[in-house]
């Protein structure tokens, strides 16, 4: 059992607590929401703010996802793939700009195959010291073991919802083919991968219920890294045409996309999961570019992700329209957002940044003791 930090949260965080959370108006019992969220973000992974280098490697995908403007059937786009050379570019750009870690993210496209991805891990563990992050959808464990073994650390697949209905509605899959994200998660956890996942708030059909499950399921399955964003719709995709309203719950039982709520969603991950890394999100950021970011570091988030892409292929790569940063480039980003967490109060986070768990923080490893 490791030992319990006396900031562990003393409010009701079973199913019908965390609903009720979820659904509480009242601002004096959010503000003890958001001060407990902070505190145990504060004692358990410390002030230090983590950038992760996101890099999108390709905008291609045969998925049919009915929330993202690259699914597969989407037109217009043009869609693009980095070769490896691009993408240890993009990497160099992270590391010279001081982020500790990259991401490599594109849509589920077999045209980023094994050796693509293994030669691009390999090459940026050879010239940096970064911590690479793969985020490529659901792909074969041949695939998975061999970009481990290339040298990759750590993967994101969100599961998007707990309720296998409602998954089944939004991710139709492809024909034949099961899709079992938990599964997948499991056994790159068995790989060694540290494993990150994530849903979106507010998706049309999403109920508080269902909502409450996906975060004691975040607890349950002892996630490393946990992203949740509100649902932004895109007009390319069935569910940003006005015909997904017929896909919403009724009225008292719909979750909203709002910026409230994701918050709550964030806090409320905090407290469940004292220790993961829970990143401030892009989506969160485009609903509120103002103050978004800060509003989730300051209610249990310590990671943020800014965009290393190259300017010119950010916009084809339009999961949602009107996406934040879009237009800045990656060293304006790293300005603004050093700004951003100084006057917080917070400092950028130093090397890799990976997860620490509370027992191996006795050992004195973590980034808390430095
Ligand atoms: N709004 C917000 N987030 C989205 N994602 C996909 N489409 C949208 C959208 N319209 C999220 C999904 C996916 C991640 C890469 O982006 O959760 O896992
Ligand atoms: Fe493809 Fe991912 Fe978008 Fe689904 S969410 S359509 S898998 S890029
Ligand atoms: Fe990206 Fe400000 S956070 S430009």
């Amino acid at each position: 059992m490791p030992f319990a930090l006396e900031t562990e949260t003393s409010l009701n965080l079973d199913h019908a607590g965390i609903c009720a959370w979820l659904k509480e108006t009242d601002p004096a019992a959010l503000e003890r929401l958001w001060a407990e969220a902070d505190q145990v973000r504060a004692a358990h992974v410390g002030d230090a703010v983590h950038l992760r280098g996101l890099i999108e490697a390709s905008s291609h995908c045969i998925q049919n996802c009915l929330y993202c403007g690259l699914r597969a059937p989407s037109e217009g786009l043009d869609r693009y793939r980095m070769d490896v050379g691009e993408i240890l570019a993009c990497a160099l750009e992270a590391r010279r700009l001081g982020y500790g870690s990259v991401v490599i993210q594109a849509g589920e496209d077999p045209g980023l195959t094994r050796d693509h991805i293994a030669s691009a891990v390999r090459i940026i563990k050879q010239h940096t010291p970064l911590a690479v992050t793969l985020s490529l959808g659901e792909r074969c464990d041949e695939d998975l073991r061999a970009w481990r073994e290339a040298g990759a650390d750590r993967y994101l697949l969100r599961f998007e919802t707990s309720d296998p209905v409602l998954y089944r509605r939004i991710h139709p899959g492809l024909p034949g083919v099961a899709s079992d994200r938990l599964a997948q998660l499991e056994r790159m956890r068995a790989m060694g991968y540290e494993i990150g996942t994530g849903v979106m708030v507010g998706i049309p059909g999403q109920t508080w219920d269902i909502l409450a499950a996906d975060i004691l399921r975040f607890r349950d399955f002892d996630m490393d890294m946990i992203g949740v964003g509100p649902f932004l719709p895109s007009p390319r995709t069935p569910l940003g045409r006005p015909e997904a309203a017929a896909l919403r719950a009724t009225p008292g039982d719909q979750v909203p996309n709002d910026e409230l709520t994701t918050l709550k969603v964030v806090a409320l991950t905090r407290l469940v999961c004292p220790d993961a890394n829970i990143p401030s999100t892009t989506a969160l950021a485009t609903l509120d570019r103002a103050h978004g970011r800060e509003l989730a570091l300051l209610r249990g988030a310590n990671v943020i992700m800014p965009n290393v892409t190259p300017v010119e292929y950010r916009a084809r790569y339009e999961i949602y329209p009107g996406k934040a940063c879009i237009h800045e480039t990656a060293n304006a980003c790293q300005g603004c957002l050093q700004g951003r967490i100084q006057a917080l109060g917070r400092r950028m986070g130093k090397g890799p940044g990976g997860r620490q768990k509370a027992d191996s923080e006795m050992s004195g490893s973590s980034d808390l003791h430095h």
